[in-house]
């Protein structure tokens, strides 16, 4: 048969850990990488005083964009090479809704490229609030089509079609004219655009890619996040209805999350390095104790999880000192490089 010859092992990796790093708020910020960055990857990559090279991976909520791309504007940041086989972003798991659902709307981030990456994940029929507005333009009362939209966006009478699924796949762009066309579809029958239920329980499903309320962009202050905008869905969808909206949202802290990265991590650490059993433990960088810190403990704690998971919490993004994180971390350090010296010097 065709039998691949094994990963041959490299000594100088350890086999008894491994890291696993948020990206906004611990190695990026505001599209920079954090000052201790660079130095904290060269010292996993063998540049420490034992001489070990420690496998990682990347867990990150954000996305607006194919993995592949993801990775190539990581690579740049970072002075080193990413693969997409040791990256998970929030609408990753997103690729295993595609067989389940035919027509979906696809909601967020930069012109056409989520409805790219949905279509790569296998969805047959993805639509985008553009194309909504282009059938019908009192839609949006206050919303004109930019003019790369214009140009993208497809003409489809949608008075024919039923829209099966909503998945906000990145931060909306524009939240007013976003969440009317979502709130239209959660409130119609059966996904109908055009359409009222008078029970309010036979719209589509609605998924996010993530909840965070906020996250750590340029600015000093932490910005609001997608799960911001599913805070404010809830809100109208109540205030319209006197129903509760029933949501799912992927990334951190789901478990589910976690076990993918795992997952993950096995099959890189045996394609890359050889090693083809799990580590003992996980050190898992993170800056928002709701999504990292949550995530990590809880998953440490669960029955599926076979390792240790180990949270590391960084001041340098949405915590901030002086205040008590809402999930507390195994350690707190200020940046990411004492991180990986912390993981290392624990190890020894
Ligand atoms: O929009 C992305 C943000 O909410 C979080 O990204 O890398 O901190 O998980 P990250
Ligand atoms: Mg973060």
């Amino acid at each position: 048969g065709d039998v691949t010859p094994p990963t041959p092992v490299d000594t100088l990796v350890t086999d008894q850990y491994a890291f696993a790093f948020d990206i906004d708020g611990v190695l990026v910020r505001g599209g920079k990488p954090i000052p201790q960055a660079v130095e904290a990857l060269k010292v996993l990559n063998g540049q420490n005083e034992y001489g070990v090279k420690v496998p990682y991976i990347f867990v990150t909520n954000g996305g607006g964009k194919t993995e592949q791309e993801r990775c190539l504007d990581l690579s740049r940041q970072l002075e080193l090479e990413v693969s997409a086989g040791q990256f998970i972003c929030g609408h990753t798991p997103m690729r295993e809704m595609a067989e389940k659902y035919k027509t979906v709307l696809v909601v967020g981030g930069e012109g056409e490229k989520c409805r790219a990456v949905a279509e790569g994940y296998g969805f047959k029929d993805v639509v985008t609030p553009g194309d909504i507005i282009k059938d019908n333009k009192h839609t949006t009362p206050f919303r004109k089509l930019t003019a790369d939209e214009t140009e993208h966006s497809r003409l489809r009478n949608f008075g024919e079609s039923e829209i099966d699924a909503i998945f906000v796949f990145a931060d909306s762009r524009d939240w007013a004219g976003d969440q009317q066309i979502i709130l239209d579809l959660l409130m119609s029958k059966n996904g109908r655009l055009g359409t009222r239920s008078e029970t309010f329980d036979e719209g589509p499903p609605i998924y996010f890619s993530h909840n965070d309320v906020v996250w750590s962009a340029s600015h000093p202050l932490t910005r609001m996040g997608m799960g911001a905008l599913r805070v404010s869905l809830e809100a109208l969808y109540k205030s319209l209805t006197g129903k509760e909206l029933v949501s799912t949202a992927f990334g951190k802290p789901q478990i589910g999350t976690f076990q993918f990265a795992t997952r993950l991590l096995q099959q890189w650490r045996k394609d890359t390095h050889g090693i083809d059993a799990p580590p003992r433990t996980v050190y898992f960088v993170g800056d928002t104790p709701e999504s990292d810190i949550r995530g990590t403990n809880e998953f440490n704690a669960s029955s599926v999880c076979e390792n240790q998971w180990y949270s590391i919490l960084v001041r340098t993004g949405v915590f901030e000192e002086g205040t008590k994180p809402a999930f507390a971390p195994n350690a707190t350090v200020d940046n990411v490089l004492e991180a990986v010296k912390f993981g290392i010097q624990r190890e020894v």
